[in-house]
């Protein structure tokens, strides 16, 4: 055969396919999720997310040493509430979960990051992600008490905070606020482009925020639309964000190539609950092999110009990249 170019020259041993990877992946660009229950001692395995832990207040601290142990110096915090009311008054309490487990971290992890998310949906007794009006989410109503939420974040010491809710012009009130307060340092990580998906059960199972009633998709996105992605990402720009965010991420991946293409602001992934339980259920199937799964789906996350991921796998892939397995 006469073939003068032959791309298999450049797949012929591991050395030559490390040199050509077009992808660079480091644990620096992970993020953890962190679940801690206020009404918790001790830890609890999650029973729909295989693997995780559910932590008390006196068990955040492991949480981290867990993290770090795995080079993953990076986290971002959901709360469990003892208490739940219609308006989910607990998000914006000083005292509230987050807001304690962010002074514990901090305060004997002073370099370890954390990330809160700012959502009301852990906190309201019906589960929806604001005020309610009637059955619909009162979105200017909602955007006072999210403010409110991330100004306690900040108070307590995180590090960023990361609104969740899908609120019209919820980056503008926050960075409003926090520069009020003399936040203008904590930079905004904004779920921009977070769709009305089916892959977040098991997240929803973990912190108890399921809708009581109705859904989400009068705020979360339309899974059929993309240029609407766009538009999300434009606002959030204009807004103030300083990240933008895709959610999920594996079913979505031409959302990610499009938001990476299209802005010039770091670019966040989310790896959700549902995709992270698939793999985990198909491997305890036998079907497929967990581990060489987990790191294509990241490596394609990545390829598709995400620059950093949210993951309940990041201890793992650290690992795995620190092992040159991927990266
Ligand atoms: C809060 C929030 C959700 C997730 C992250 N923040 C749930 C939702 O919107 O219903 C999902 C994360 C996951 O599935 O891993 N609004």
């Amino acid at each position: 055969m006469d073939l003068s170019i032959r791309p298999r020259r450049l797949r012929g041993n591991e050395s030559i396919r490390k040199l050509c990877r077009e992808t660079r992946l480091s644990p620096d660009s992970l993020i953890y999720p962190i679940f801690v229950d206020e009404t918790l001692t001790g830890t609890r395995p999650i029973p729909s997310l295989e693997g995780q832990l559910h932590y008390g207040l006196d068990s955040v601290g492991q949480a981290v040493e867990d993290c770090l142990a795995h080079g993953v110096g990076r986290c971002i915090l959901f709360g469990l509430p003892e208490h739940k009311d219609a308006t989910g008054s607990s998000a914006w309490d000083e005292h509230g979960v987050v807001q304690e487990a962010v002074r514990l971290i901090k305060r004997s992890y002073p370099d370890f990051y954390v990330i809160t998310d700012v959502c009301m949906c852990e906190y309201t007794d019906h589960g929806h992600c604001g005020a309610l009006c009637g059955h619909s989410v009162d979105n200017d109503a909602t955007l006072e008490l999210l403010a409110k939420t991330a100004l306690s974040h900040a108070r307590a010491g995180a590090d960023m905070v990361a609104p969740s809710d899908m609120m019209d012009g919820r980056v503008a009130a926050i960075r409003a606020r926090l520069d009020e307060h003399g936040f203008q340092n904590v930079p905004i990580l904004s779920y921009s482009a977070k769709y009305a998906s089916a892959f977040y059960g098991p997240f929803r199972a973990a912190a108890g925020s399921a809708p009581s009633f109705g859904d989400r998709k009068g705020y979360q996105m339309d899974p059929h639309n993309w240029k609407e992605a766009l538009k999300e990402c434009a606002l959030d720009v204009e807004e103030g964000a300083d990240l933008l965010m895709v959610k999920p991420a594996l079913p979505y991946l031409d959302v990610i190539r499009e938001c990476a293409d299209a802005f010039r602001l770091p670019l966040c992934a989310y790896q959700v609950s549902g995709e992270y339980a698939m793999i985990k259920a198909a491997a305890r199937e036998g079907l497929i092999d967990e581990h060489r799964v987990m790191c294509e789906s990241a490596v394609s996350i990545f390829r598709a110009g995400a620059n950093m991921l949210i993951t309940y796998y990041a201890k793992e892939l650290a690992d795995a990249m620190r092992k040159g397995e991927i990266g």
